[in-house]
């Protein structure tokens, strides 16, 4: 019989920052799931990746001075490293530059256009021309730019559309015969009601900026990156390629987990996208909450105010933030993160539960066996009662996996751990110790507590995934009896099996002393609002031959111009003593054209060219975070241009 298939995905994350625990959050649920369906016997899919295009990529890139494909590049790797660090099993990474995603995703905007799903009209609206934005009469302040509050002019704009206005009532249709197509139920009402005012064509196409996929048939525009994105789910599996064999077999999806701001994009367009290529929909789309800070904000790139979750691994272990996250917020709720419900997670749940637990266990089977626990075993009260309970555990984890609920999985395999812990104490084997007599009794009580232990390692290993095998080692035991059907059974745990007291799983932290530390690692959101500078004393220090390498000179600044689509870019012409060259800064924040024109700067001449936005940098200007939200240029007035700085 073939093998079930299980396709999961993630969302793909924008590489416009690094890495965070809110994007943690989903990648780790997503784990959780694929390392559980494939212990439940599933051929699984798990794909994760990153969404590389679009205006606002090209800006952060033009600010940092490198190209697009630059920028992403080194943030992805920090996407891939953690991904790494966080045990997540992906079977594919997918990103949007990748060179079949881009050749598939031209070809369905192709088909689409053929089938007359996409046509080109106009994007019509009220064009504010420093910002270089669209914006509709409502989103108007005054009848200003909302942005700049500046004067607008009604404009026109060439772009592709797709025809979303055709669907509103198939999606409705798939809705009412799939109920369990969105996930949790209280996100289908927002859709309908969305829908139900009316949906209108989709601007899938840009002519305001490049960083996209072009359309091949018509090349000064590219493809808008939901188009791009949305299909990443059908193009990692080979659709639109030479190979679609992977597409055969895991489309559709089983489920999409995406957060709750993005379920519409994943609810309405995507099924119509793939409704107007006649492919089958995905079978579920589950969003779930957001990680909050203790002041209720989302955690956010754009905030700044992100707990980075290399720290908290280094610190706590991988597992800890693991569990941490999918047991203290129900998927689908919003959650708080602060660090005291961290450790407190830790020290109760993972030291003193799970973790004594097993070092009691083991200890004793020790102690009074020397790490063998006898074969003659006396039954008695209430081993009869741990025994129903360690065997019921497996039902209920899947019942609760089946809906994605992670804390109620987890939260009976603590009951069991509980369980357990009380039956240490009701059955006193320290007493049963000393008596001679109770030795059978004693083999049988630390027999139960192993075999509970056993259990518990099978069906925490989706979650910590580190944390089950040095259980298991502890327990002595083989593959053999740590199989998913094997969880459901009692008694597996072979008379000889070789048990030893290991390290401790998770030491206990003293909470204050952690939390003033912590807090000076990871700020505190409600502190986060001065800009932070590095101290000087902490900057890793440079020979004199790496500084020498750049080349420092005075220019002169002979003309300047804004950027058309980047309102935050400047064009400066500058003289640098031997002639003209072209230097893009993002200072159009803080100095107008005419501020600069006449003045001298320093100028990094030596810096490799690249692409801003259209305009070709050669090279990069000198300013200062003179405090936040405040730079300014260093202007060297006086000084002659082509002079060197050393
Ligand atoms: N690129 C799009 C998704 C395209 S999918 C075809 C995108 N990227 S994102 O990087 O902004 O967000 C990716 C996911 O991270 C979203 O599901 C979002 O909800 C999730 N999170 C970002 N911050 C989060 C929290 N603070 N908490 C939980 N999830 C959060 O949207």
């Amino acid at each position: 019989m073939d093998q079930k298939t299980f396709y999961i995905t993630t969302p793909i994350y924008y590489p416009s920052g690094k890495a965070h625990i809110g994007h943690s959050y989903c990648t780790v649920a997503s784990d959780a799931i694929a390392r559980y369906k494939r212990l439940q016997g599933y051929d699984v899919m798990f794909l994760t990746g990153t969404d590389e295009h679009g205006q606002k990529i090209e800006l952060k890139a033009a600010e940092a001075g490198v190209t697009p494909k630059e920028y992403v590049d080194q943030i992805v790797a920090g996407f891939q490293d953690l991904w790494k660090l966080l045990n997540i099993s992906n079977d594919r990474f997918i990103r949007t530059t990748d060179e079949y995603h881009v050749r598939a995703v031209q070809q369905i905007f192709k088909a689409l256009y053929d089938k007359g799903e996409i046509y080109k009209g106009k994007y019509e609206g009220w064009y504010c021309t420093p910002c270089e934005a669209f914006w509709t009469e409502t989103q108007l302040k005054d009848g200003k730019c909302p942005d700049c509050g500046r004067e607008v002019k009604w404009a026109e704009e060439e772009a592709y559309f797709f025809r979303l206005s055709n669907y509103g009532d198939r999606i409705l249709k798939l809705y009412e015969e799939h109920p369990e197509f969105i996930q949790p139920e209280s996100r289908k009402n927002e859709m309908i009601n969305f829908i139900k005012q009316g949906l209108g064509d989709l601007c899938v196409s840009r002519t305001s900026f490049t960083w996209g996929i072009p359309v091949d048939f018509d090349p000064k525009h590219v493809v808008y990156v939901w188009l791009d994105a949305l299909t990443n789910y059908i193009t990692a599996m080979g659709y639109g390629s030479g190979d679609d064999s992977d597409y055969q077999k895991y489309w559709p999806a089983d489920v999409h987990f995406v957060g709750k701001e993005i379920v519409r994009f994943h609810t309405i367009i995507w099924p119509a996208m793939l409704m107007a290529l006649d492919l089958p929909l995905p079978k579920q789309v589950y969003g779930h909450g957001w990680l909050l800070f203790g002041d209720g904000t989302k955690m956010s790139k754009s905030k700044g105010n992100v707990v980075d979750p290399m720290i908290l691994c280094d610190r706590y272990g991988v597992d800890a933030i693991r569990y941490f996250l999918l047991r203290e917020i129900p998927f689908g709720s919003d959650g708080v993160f602060t660090n005291e419900a961290l450790i407190s997670r830790i020290n109760s749940d993972l030291a003193n539960d799970l973790g004594n637990l097993l070092s009691r266990t083991t200890a004793m089977v020790q102690k009074y066996f020397g790490g063998t626990i006898p074969a003659e075993h006396e039954a008695g009260d209430p081993d009869g009662e741990l025994v129903a309970m360690a065997s019921a555990l497996r039902g209920k984890c899947d019942a609760a996996i089946d809906s994605y609920q992670f804390s109620n999985a987890l939260t009976e395999i603590w009951r069991l751990i509980a369980r357990s812990n009380k039956y240490i104490d009701e059955t006193m084997p320290w007493a049963l110790g000393k008596d001679e007599a109770k030795k059978a009794r004693l083999a049988a009580v630390l027999y139960d507590l192993c075999e509970c232990l056993r259990i518990i390692s099978i069906l925490i290993t989706p979650f910590m995934p580190e944390t089950a095998p040095k259980i298991q080692r502890q327990l002595g035991a083989q593959a053999d009896v740590l199989t998913y059907e094997a969880a459901a059974q009692w008694g597996l745990l072979p008379a000889d099996a070789a048990i030893t007291k290991g390290d401790t799983l998770f030491p206990r932290i003293d909470i204050d002393k952690e939390i003033e530390e912590l807090n000076n690692l990871i700020p505190n959101p409600m502190e986060q609002k001065k800009e932070e500078k590095p101290h000087i004393e902490g900057l890793a220090q440079i020979g004199i031959d790496d500084f020498a390498k750049v080349e420092l000179r005075v220019a002169t600044i002979k003309a300047c111009e804004p950027v058309k689509r980047a309102k935050k870019l400047l064009k400066l012409t500058l003289d640098d003593g031997e002639g003209e060259r072209i230097v893009a800064s993002g200072i159009a924040q803080w100095y107008k054209p005419e501020d600069l024109v006449g003045h001298s700067i320093v100028l990094v001449a030596n810096l490799k060219p690249a692409k801003l936005c259209g305009v070709e940098s050669q090279g990069m200007i000198l300013a200062a975070d003179a405090s936040e939200d405040d730079v300014r240029v260093l202007f060297v007035d006086g000084i002659p241009a082509g002079s060197r700085i050393h």
